[in-house]
């Protein structure tokens, strides 16, 4: 099959919106990451989706909407805790996890009764959208396994033959995947994201759990709350260690591992403190510059042929707790404190 890819305007977006009629995955952008998007009451044009992506078939997906009028075609039990978040935070990078109704297609939620539901902030997203007239559902457009696409060329190089077009809207905004919290039980969230558990909490007007396997590894035959944490994610080839301390410690520890292979995963501005060659992600106290950068980042060292990288610690507040917990996981949880 032949990738079409095309820069978003009026006419690639009706393209985009005839395919998603006719069953087809297109790739579009969205303000988080690339989604690799089909008709959600479609199961045919589901199955399509989790072929495209080699995605394991019990790991749900998430179902993109641009009106709350298009919200009870995905959900069958709205809790007024949605419509407070709905009201703060969509459009834009937050998930929300609720009791599914039947008229999605089976595989949406691969085997559970609720279904995670978004409504894009990006242009792009809610143009295509509006126009297949269709709540879409979109994972990340990444080959399962491979960290999260931020550039249309991302999804060029995991799509390339698989999908018949990627619309190009350049760079992710964002850059990590959005938050996903579920209403079905206590509020919990199941993957941080841009949107914090406490801007949660202060619009419920109470806690917010946050799941343990967010920064923890799943003990051997524990459930995951969410499915998609049992897997290996935003996993590059080069074995990663994240590296607890200051700029000092890291240089002092990678200078006595510094061989052929070996690369630092560090902040602007530091390669030249650094005795092994360095790919960076954002700015060291700017956990949104980190966000928007990481998933290139983690694509760029495989392209450098880096067999082991130590990777410089992000900070846990805001956004940067969602920055950690891909690095984490990119990390298999190799952590070392200096
Ligand atoms: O920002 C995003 O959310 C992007 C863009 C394209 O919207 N999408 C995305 O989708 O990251 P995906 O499929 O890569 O990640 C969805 C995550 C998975 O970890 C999955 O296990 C979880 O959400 N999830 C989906 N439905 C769920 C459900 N019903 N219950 C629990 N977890 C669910
Ligand atoms: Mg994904």
């Amino acid at each position: 099959m032949d990738t079409g890819l095309l820069a978003v305007n009026p006419g690639s977006v009706a393209k985009a919106a005839a395919l998603l009629r006719r069953g087809q995955v297109v790739a579009i952008p969205t303000e988080t990451v690339y989604g690799l998007a089909a008709n959600a009451l479609d199961e045919k044009a589901v199955e399509r989706i989790f072929t495209a992506k080699g995605r394991p078939q019990d790991n749900p997906l998430i179902v993109h909407i641009d009106s709350m009028e298009m919200l009870p075609m995905a959900a069958r039990k709205i809790p007024k805790e949605a419509l407070l978040l709905a009201k703060a935070f969509w459009p834009g990078p937050l998930t929300m996890v609720l009791p599914r109704t039947a008229r999605l297609a089976p595989s949406v939620s691969a085997g559970l009764d609720t279904v995670g539901i978004r409504m894009p902030a990006h242009p792009a997203a809610r143009a295509v959208i509006a126009a297949a007239g269709l709540p879409l559902a979109a994972p990340s457009a990444n080959l399962s396994g491979s960290p999260s696409p931020t550039t249309a060329q991302h999804v060029l190089a995991d799509m390339k033959g698989r999908i018949p077009l990627i619309l190009d809207g350049g760079n992710s905004p964002v850059g990590v995947e959005s938050t996903v919290i579920t209403l079905v039980g206590t509020p919990t969230v199941l993957r941080p994201g841009f949107v914090t558990a406490n801007e949660i909490a202060e619009v419920l007007g109470g806690p917010v759990a946050v799941a343990a396997a967010v920064t923890a590894p799943l003990a051997a035959g524990q459930a995951p709350a969410s499915p998609g944490m049992k897997y290996k994610h935003y996993a590059p080839k080069a074995e990663i260690t994240i590296l607890q301390g200051n700029l000092a410690q890291f240089s002092h520890y990678v200078a006595a591992k510094a061989t052929g292979g070996v690369w630092a995963l560090c902040f602007e501005g530091e390669e030249t403190e650094i005795p092994v060659p360095c790919v960076t992600y954002g700015k060291k106290n700017n956990p949104a510059t980190q966000a928007t950068a990481l998933f290139s980042a983690l694509r760029t060292l495989d392209e450098k042929g880096a067999k082991t990288v130590f990777a410089r610690a992000p900070g846990t507040s805001g956004v940067g707790f969602a920055v950690y917990n891909r690095l984490l996981r990119a990390a298999a949880f190799r952590v070392l404190e200096l």
